[in-house]
């Protein structure tokens, strides 16, 4: 195979609004590999970077297949060591069935971490997006995320068709299985001398929230926006102030760790005026708290 070794090698997968925010706040210099399934979203996003005077390749990926991901590394390592992972791909509860939500954001995460885990260059570090989601759904038993964080998943019991209600559910499991797959995965990527942490934005405009403001969920959206103490959805510019932080040396002490940046959306929720129970929104937040009560 032909080697071009050079630049230090990003991964981006997810070639949407946040994953290109970040890419294009720290790889400057880098080759960066953005992986999609939606080959025209990764060609639309690499045309725009080169333009910009970044370096980037497109390639058609699917988070949920391993060969898929493990054909995307070793794509990647033809152009040099891999220093840096962005894992912004993932589909939302409008977009997708709980099957497909399952294996892209919660199998697929877990094995893309494994499998950068294991090829990632001293010094790197990675970041993969979650979401507030996760944040809000209740607790979950010590050894159930313990299943979350270190077992294979999809034959999990938590996770069969009966014991997950619908597509929102799927996600908000999908999305705490992230975060305690960081917190697993860091220890191994510590023994590499590399970090990897996770980012759970609230609402950020990008075409999947837009996907998600035209869905069923769309008034609780705007609810959200009007009662969060920020009083706006976010900006996909806005993650990466958070993710430069965590993947560059001034957050070389924070690995394992996950960032809420929601504009206080969780923080209403729980104890401000989101609270389902105490406001003119109970109806559509009941269902929401119904949902998750019963998990
Ligand atoms: N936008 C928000 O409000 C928001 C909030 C919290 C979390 N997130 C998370 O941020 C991440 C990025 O989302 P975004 O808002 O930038 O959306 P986006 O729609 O701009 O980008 C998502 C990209 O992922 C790709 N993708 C979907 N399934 C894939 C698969 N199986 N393999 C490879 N690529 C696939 C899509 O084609 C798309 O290009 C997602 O994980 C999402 O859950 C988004």
């Amino acid at each position: 195979m032909e080697q071009r070794l050079s630049k230090k090698v990003m991964i981006l997968t997810g070639a949407g609004q946040i994953g290109m925010a970040i890419a294009r706040r720290i790889g400057s210099g880098m080759k960066i590999v953005i992986g999609d399934k939606n080959i025209g979203n990764a060609h639309a996003i690499a045309r725009t970077m080169n333009q910009a005077g970044f370096d980037t390749i497109p390639l058609e990926m699917d988070l949920s297949s391993r060969d898929s991901i493990l054909h995307l590394i070793a794509e990647a390592q033809r152009y040099g060591n891999i220093s840096m992972l962005v894992n912004a791909a993932g589909v939302s509860p409008s977009q997708a069935s709980v099957e497909t939500i399952l294996k892209v954001d919660l199998y697929g995460t877990a094995v893309l971490l494994e499998e950068v885990g294991k090829v990632i260059c001293p010094g790197g570090s990675g970041v993969t997006i979650s979401s507030q989601s996760g944040h809000r759904m209740p607790a979950l038993t010590a050894e159930q995320d313990e299943q979350l964080a270190m077992t294979p998943l999809l034959n999990l019991e938590l996770l069969q068709p009966g014991n997950i209600k619908d597509t929102l559910h799927a996600y908000q499991m999908a999305k705490r299985c992230n975060v305690k797959r960081v917190m697993a995965e860091a220890v191994k990527w510590g023994a590499k001398g590399a970090r990897i942490n996770s980012i759970s934005p609230g609402i950020i405009v990008t075409p999947l929230a837009i996907d998600e403001f035209n869905g069923p969920r769309g008034d609780f959206y705007r609810n959200m926006f009007a009662k969060c103490p920020a009083r706006r959805p976010g900006t996909a510019d806005e993650i990466p102030h958070v993710a430069e932080l965590l993947m560059g040396g001034k957050g070389a002490f924070i690995t394992g760790a996950d960032f809420l940046i929601d504009g206080g959306a969780t923080a209403s929720y729980f104890y401000g005026p989101l609270k389902p129970h105490d406001s003119k929104e109970k109806t559509s937040q009941t269902i929401e708290n119904g949902r998750q009560s019963t998990k």
